[in-house]
């Protein structure tokens, strides 16, 4: 089938009570990781590309190699969509380069600048019957080149959720509900220790989803930096050379109740870099005179595969839904 915008995805996801993963795509290995698992597991999904996965590999690559995955993968719903799309340049730029769904994210501008800048944004898209996902409140971590301190985060103000999607118009809002970029989203002081000494994270604010979902009956909320970075692959790079101290992510449970909810975009990118860097690092390891890439890219992906397939089954729920 080709691809597909997310608004068909979101209403089934919203009515059904689970979530659609979106994964980020910048090489072949990982799309293709990704989009097995999901093909084996009847999943619907969102393949989405950075600015920095464009400066990475090529516009041009990205397209092709997920139209390839179409052609490998014939019985799913795929959509191409623009991660933190940061103007109008770069979101017209994938809505006229093939993809469906593009965001824009101006977080970080003012509210009103963030919703002029959104409005223009949808109206582009939308006559090209492409769908945008918009921001509002920012997320602590790292994203392309924009680092966010903890201190400099903040969260979704459900006040203005209504009044920012009837002025922009947008197709799905990611709010800021204590989830973050990257690999370290939380400080140890913000966490708490059980008694093996992992750390446990703060909980996300639930109460402040319930007063989005409130404000907006009906309407997709998308959940940025939801990885849960799993222990065993950061103990495996740590085994293996690496040296990735206190690592933590959203717990995977947390992120269960959310796709229940009326979250129906769930992005994951640092496990999958993880799952990658930490099967390479144990490869490199073991067999100090191997140098073929195909060799230590070969286990790489299927370890991408089988983490997508858990998040697919266990956490997103979206299994069986294509
Ligand atoms: O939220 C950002 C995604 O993890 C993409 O990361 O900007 O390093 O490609 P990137
Ligand atoms: P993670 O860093 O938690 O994987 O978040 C990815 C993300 O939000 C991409 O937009
Ligand atoms: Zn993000």
């Amino acid at each position: 089938m080709p691809l597909v915008t997310t608004t068909e995805m979101f209403k089934k996801a919203y009515d059904g009570g689970y979530a659609i993963g979106a994964f980020n795509v910048n090489n072949m290995e990982i799309v293709q990781g990704i989009t097995e698992a999901c093909q084996e597991e009847h999943a619907p999904v969102i393949l989405q590309v950075s600015k920095g996965a464009r400066a990475y590999a090529n516009h041009n690559y990205l397209v092709k190699l997920v139209e390839a995955a179409i052609l490998c993968c014939p019985d799913i719903p795929i959509a191409l969509h623009l991660d933190h799309g940061p103007d109008f340049e770069t979101c017209k730029a994938c809505v006229d380069g093939g993809f469906t769904s593009v965001m824009i994210d101006a977080s970080s501008k003012p509210f009103k600048e963030n919703i002029e800048i959104t409005k223009k944004v949808v109206e582009y898209a939308h006559d090209h019957g492409v769908v945008v996902e918009a921001e509002l409140g920012t997320l602590a971590g790292v994203e392309d080149d924009v680092k966010v301190s903890a201190a400099d985060s903040s969260y979704t103000r459900p006040e203005d959720v209504e009044e920012f999607v009837n002025a922009t118009g947008c197709d799905s809002l990611a709010i800021a509900i204590g989830t973050s970029h990257g690999a370290y989203k939380f400080k140890p002081s913000q966490c708490t220790r059980d008694e093996n000494g992992i750390l446990l994270p703060p909980p996300l604010r639930f109460d402040i989803l319930d007063e989005v979902v409130k404000r907006l009956p009906g309407f997709p909320i998308v959940l940025h930096g939801s990885s849960s970075v799993p222990q065993e692959y950061v103990k495996m790079i740590n085994d293996h050379g690496g040296n990735m101290p206190d690592a933590v992510g959203v717990p995977e449970d947390q992120l269960r109740k959310a796709a229940t909810s009326a979250v129906c975009k769930i992005n994951i990118d640092s496990d999958l870099r993880l799952a990658m860097t930490g099967t390479i690092r144990q490869f490199f390891d073991e067999h100090p005179d191997k140098f073929d890439p195909r060799e230590y890219l070969k286990p790489a992906r299927a370890n991408i595969k089988e983490l997508v397939r858990h998040k697919l089954v266990d956490v997103l729920g979206c299994a069986g839904k294509a």
